[in-house]
Order: structure tokens, then C-alpha cells, then sequence
């Protein structure tokens, strides 16, 4: 019997109610296949850890994850810490330290889900976008100087190696290679004329290699038309830390809401391990009073299966929340449900087990 030893982060807000959800899920796929088990330790790291520590997670957290084969987090931020502190901390110095620098979001308009888009199908919303995760953007370099004073500037570096663009750039084209699809890379040569002329540059470097792969380029201001105007011309797609982060929370509001759009941070090398979390926040608007959708954990507990090699296991979750979808019996407040976080749950459970 193989076992997964997952450390678990539920976070904050409605972190801790989605995440019992997709908890739930693995372990009842695990226990209908008998074949592999999950072990599942849980920190009690985030904002409130902070608020009595001062730190988000322990001194040594870094170096206790790294002994996981990967993490399941929730969300992390709430009210009183600042944002910047508390994710930076947290969710992108495990993203950074364990070099994950494949974000892995699938755009997919699954049936029964809905879609502010007029007159399109439901298989013209099927795109995964691979997101750079550790630097770009979100390389937190820079600097603030003079701070309070008359000259105050602050100064915030996109950073784009040579290695980092390549790295992620190959891993979109083998994906689009291995299931047969187009690529597009999302870039803005245009007015960053460093970091996405060199950008731009690679893709069509690592591209000779892989001859047949049919690619786009686009500005992400015309890409994000086209992600509303004519979302089928995207399948697989490429960007940068910043215009993925913004274009995947597009994509969640065109292919069934922030309950639904869920993501794996892969160190594809295996060398660390990876993290699987839906994209959204903590919804502190929402949290504790169980209206959150655990949909998007659920999924991103299907590409946790998916990254252990159960794939096939993988793809059942996916239907099975189609199914509950497509039923529409029992579904949250943004679904137009009126069931609560583990009455979902629970469904899926349900139906997992008559499979
Ligand atoms: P958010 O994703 O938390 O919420 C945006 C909107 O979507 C809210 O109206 C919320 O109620 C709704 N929503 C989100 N998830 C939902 C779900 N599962 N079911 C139903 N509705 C859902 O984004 P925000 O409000 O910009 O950020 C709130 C906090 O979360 C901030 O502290 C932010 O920094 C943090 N944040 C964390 C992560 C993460 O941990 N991965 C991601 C984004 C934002
Ligand atoms: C996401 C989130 C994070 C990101 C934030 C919370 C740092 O928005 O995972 O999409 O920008 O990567
Ligand atoms: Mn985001």
C-alpha cells in the first residue's frame, strides 16, 4: 500500500471549511480504491498563528513541509494582517522555496456550470493556463527609499531569468505536445520592452523544437478580450507570474466562479513537493457561515490524484462535480444553491461511492 503524506494548511477564513471538504474527497477515493493512502498532518499556520507568534508559520516550517510529498492549502489573509505580510510569508515563500514554478489552472466550463458569456458551448471554455510561479512579477525585488519623505519612491522589478522563462516555456509546450493542442503565450512586448521582448524571444527559441505545436502570441490586453469575446482560441496557454494571477480569475468568472477555479503548484523535478489549492482567497465576507464552495478544492484535490499518478481517479472527481453541477441539487450560494460548504461535500462523497 503506497502512502501520500500530505501536510495540510487550511489558512484562514473559509480556508479551514473548504478544505475539510477536499480532505474529505481524498480520503474517501483512497478508501474505495484500496491501493494508496493518504496520511494527513495538519499545521495550524496563518493569521492567527501570526496574530499570537508573530510569525505565519513556525521558524522551521519551511524544513518540516519539505519532508511531505506535498501540501494541501486553503487560503490564506484576514482583516488586520497586511496582505503582504501574511501571503509573502506563507503561500509564495512555499511557492518560491520549494520551486514551484509551474502554476498549473484549468479554465474549463464544465457542464451545468454557468457562464456570463453569451452564445458559447460548453466545450468552447477547455484551456489550462501555465502560470510562471516564482519570479517575474512576483520576484519581490525592489526597493523604497526615503521613505515619508518629500522624494519618496519605490521601485518594484519584474525579474525574468534566462532559465526561469525556459523552464516554464518548455513545460507549456510538452503539455501541448502530449495532449495534442495549441499553444498561446500571453505577453506585452510592446510597452515592456525588456522583461517580454526577452520573453517573446524565448518562446520562439524553445519553440523550434517542438514543430508541432501550433502557437499564438498575444498582448494581454487583446487576450483578455479574446478571453471573453471568443474564449475558444485558447487551449494551452503561457504567461507571466502577474498577467496569469489576473487572467486566471478571468477565467474563473467565465467558466462557473471562484467556487470552481482550482490550481497545482508543481516543482515538476520532484525534488520539493508541490501544492494544491483552489485559487481564491479567503472570502472573508463569506467565511464561517458555511456558504463557501468547496468545488475548487475538490478539483484541486483531483490534481493532487492527477500528480500522484491516479489519474484515473483523477478524472472521476472531475465528473462527479459535473454531475453535481449539471443536477443542481445541491450547490452553494454562488451557484444559486442553497446548501451549505459540507452538504456539498458530502454529495460528492455520496456519489463517489455509488461509482
Ligand atoms: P477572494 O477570492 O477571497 O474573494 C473574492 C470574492 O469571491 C468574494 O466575494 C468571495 O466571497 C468570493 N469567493 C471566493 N471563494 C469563494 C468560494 N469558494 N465560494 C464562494 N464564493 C467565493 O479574494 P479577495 O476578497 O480579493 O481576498 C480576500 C483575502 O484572501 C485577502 O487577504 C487576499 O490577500 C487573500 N487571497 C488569498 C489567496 C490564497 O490564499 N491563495 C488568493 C487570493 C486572495
Ligand atoms: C493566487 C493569489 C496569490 C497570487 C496571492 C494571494 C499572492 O492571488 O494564487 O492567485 O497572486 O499568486
Ligand atoms: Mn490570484
Amino acid at each position: 500500500m503506497t502512502t501520500h503524506k500530505i501536510a495540510v494548511i487550511a489558512g484562514d477564513g473559509i480556508g479551514p471549511e473548504v478544505i475539510a471538504e477536499g480532505v474529505k474527497v481524498l480520503e474517501e477515493v483512497s478508501r474505495k480504491d484500496g491501493s494508496f493512502k493518504f496520511e494527513f498532518t495538519y499545521f495550524p499556520w496563518g493569521c492567527e498563528y501570526y496574530k499570537e507568534t508573530g510569525r505565519m508559520m513556525a521558524e522551521d516550517g519551511i524544513e518540516t513541509l519539505s519532508k511531505f510529498d506535498a501540501v494541501f492549502l486553503g487560503a490564506v489573509g484576514a482583516p488586520g494582517v497586511p496582505d503582504h505580510i501574511s501571503l509573502w510569508d506563507l503561500l509564495l515563500i512555499i511557492r518560491k522555496k520549494f520551486d514551484e514554478y509551474i502554476n498549473l489552472r484549468p479554465v474549463k466550463l464544465l457542464k451545468g456550470a454557468p457562464t456570463p458569456l453569451k452564445d458559447v458551448e460548453t466545450e468552447d471554455i477547455d484551456m489550462v493556463f501555465v502560470r510562471e510561479n516564482t519570479e517575474g512579477e512576483y520576484a519581490g525585488s525592489g526597493s523604497w527609499l526615503y521613505k515619508g519623505q518629500e522624494n519618496e519612491v519605490v521601485i518594484q522589478n519584474g525579474v525574468f531569468s534566462r532559465k526561469g522563462c525556459e523552464r516554464v516555456i518548455r513545460y507549456a509546450y510538452e503539455l501541448a505536445k502530449k495532449e495534442g493542442k495549441t499553444l498561446t503565450s500571453i505577453s506585452k512586448a510592446n510597452a515592456l520592452n525588456y522583461s517580454m521582448v526577452f520573453w517573446d524571444e524565448i518562446f520562439k527559441e524553445v519553440g523550434q523544437d517542438y514543430p508541432e505545436v501550433k502557437t499564438y502570441s498575444y498582448l494581454v490586453d487583446a487576450a483578455s478580450m479574446f478571453m471573453v469575446k471568443d474564449p475558444k482560441r485558447f487551449e494551452i496557454v503561457v504567461t507571466s507570474n502577474l498577467f496569469g494571477d489576473i487572467l486566471t480569475d478571468l477565467g474563473a468568472a467565465i467558466a462557473g466562479g471562484m467556487g470552481l477555479a482550482a490550481g497545482a503548484n508543481i516543482n515538476p523535478e520532484r525534488k520539493f513537493p508541490s501544492m494544491f489549492e483552489p485559487i481564491h482567497g479567503s472570502a472573508p465576507d463569506i467565511a464561517g457561515q458555511g456558504k463557501a464552495n468547496p468545488l475548487a478544492t475538490v478539483w484541486s484535490a483531483s490534481q493532487l490524484l492527477d500528480f500522484f499518478g491516479h489519474e484515473d481517479w483523477g478524472k472521476k472527481v472531475i465528473d462527479v462535480i459535473e454531475e453535481v453541477l449539471v443536477e443542481k441539487k445541491v450547490l452553494t450560494p454562488d451557484l444559486q444553491g442553497n446548501a451549505t460548504t459540507s452538504e456539498v461535500g458530502d454529495e460528492v462523497i455520496r456519489k463517489i461511492r455509488r461509482l
